[in-house]
C-alpha cells in the first residue's frame, strides 16, 4: 500500500472542529456531573443503610438509583468521547495561546478523563460487590474532580478571553475550527 492510499493517519488532528457527538457528550457529562452533585447525599445514605441492613425511604432509594444510573452514563459517555477522539482526532490546540497553556490543558483534560472513568468503576465495584474500600476510593476522587473542573472552566475562559481564541464557540458549535 502506498502512503497516498491512506493520507490521514488516525492520530492526526481533525481539520474541522469537534464532532456533533463530541459536543453533545461534553455537555451531557456536564449535566450528569451536576446531577451527581445534587444526589450524592442520598447515595451515601442508601449505601450506609444497605451495609447496615436498615430501612430507607422511597426518596433515598429513588435518588440513590439516579446516582447509580447517572454515574454509569458518565462512564459510557467518557469512553465514547475518548473513542471518538482517538478514532478521529481532536481540533488542534489554539495557536494563539502559549505552549505551557496548551500543556496545562492537556494534563487537566487527561486527569479529568481518568477520574470520569475510574470513579464510576470504583462506585460500581463498591455497590455491586459490596467492597467498602472501593467506596472509599470512589469518595476520594470527588474533591480532585471538582478542583480539576474548576481549573478547566477557568482555563477555558482564559483561553477564550485572555489568549483571544475561539475555544468556547467550538465546544458549543460542532465543526468550528
Ligand atoms: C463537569 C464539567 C466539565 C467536564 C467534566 C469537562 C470535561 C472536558 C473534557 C474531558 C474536554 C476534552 C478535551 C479533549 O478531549 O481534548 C473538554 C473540552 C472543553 N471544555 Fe469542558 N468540561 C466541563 C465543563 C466545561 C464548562 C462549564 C466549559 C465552559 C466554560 C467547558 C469548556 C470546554 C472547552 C472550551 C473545551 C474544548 C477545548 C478545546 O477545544 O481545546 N467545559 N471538557
Ligand atoms: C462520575 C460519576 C460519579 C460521581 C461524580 C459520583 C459522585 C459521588 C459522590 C460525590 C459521593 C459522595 C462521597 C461522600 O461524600 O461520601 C458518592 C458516593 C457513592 N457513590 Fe458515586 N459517583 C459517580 C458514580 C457512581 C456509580 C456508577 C456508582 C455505582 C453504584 C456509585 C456509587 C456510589 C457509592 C456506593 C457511594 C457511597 C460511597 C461511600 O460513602 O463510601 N457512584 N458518589
Amino acid at each position: 500500500m502506498t502512503a497516498s492510499a491512506n493520507p490521514t493517519p488516525v492520530s492526526a488532528p481533525r481539520s474541522t472542529g469537534w464532532s456533533s457527538l463530541s459536543v453533545a457528550l461534553h455537555w451531557t457529562i456536564v449535566v450528569l456531573i451536576i446531577v451527581q452533585f445534587i444526589d450524592h447525599e442520598w447515595m451515601v445514605d442508601m449505601w450506609r443503610a444497605t451495609r447496615r441492613g436498615t430501612e430507607i425511604d422511597a426518596a433515598t432509594e429513588t435518588w440513590g438509583w439516579v446516582h447509580i444510573i447517572a454515574g454509569t452514563l458518565v462512564l459510557v459517555a467518557a469512553l465514547v468521547r475518548l473513542w471518538d477522539r482517538f478514532a478521529h482526532g481532536r481540533p488542534p490546540y489554539p495557536a494563539e495561546e502559549p505552549t505551557w497553556a496548551s500543556w496545562l490543558a492537556r494534563i487537566t483534560h487527561g486527569l479529568i478523563y481518568a477520574i470520569l472513568i475510574l470513579m464510576p468503576i470504583a462506585g460500581l465495584v463498591a455497590w455491586f460487590l459490596v467492597i467498602g474500600e472501593a467506596g472509599e476510593v470512589h469518595e476520594l476522587m470527588w474533591t480532585p474532580l471538582l478542583i480539576l473542573i474548576g481549573l478547566h472552566v477557568v482555563g477555558a475562559l482564559a483561553q477564550q478571553f485572555w489568549f483571544k481564541t475561539n475555544v468556547l464557540k467550538r465546544i458549543f458549535v460542532p465543526g468550528t475550527v
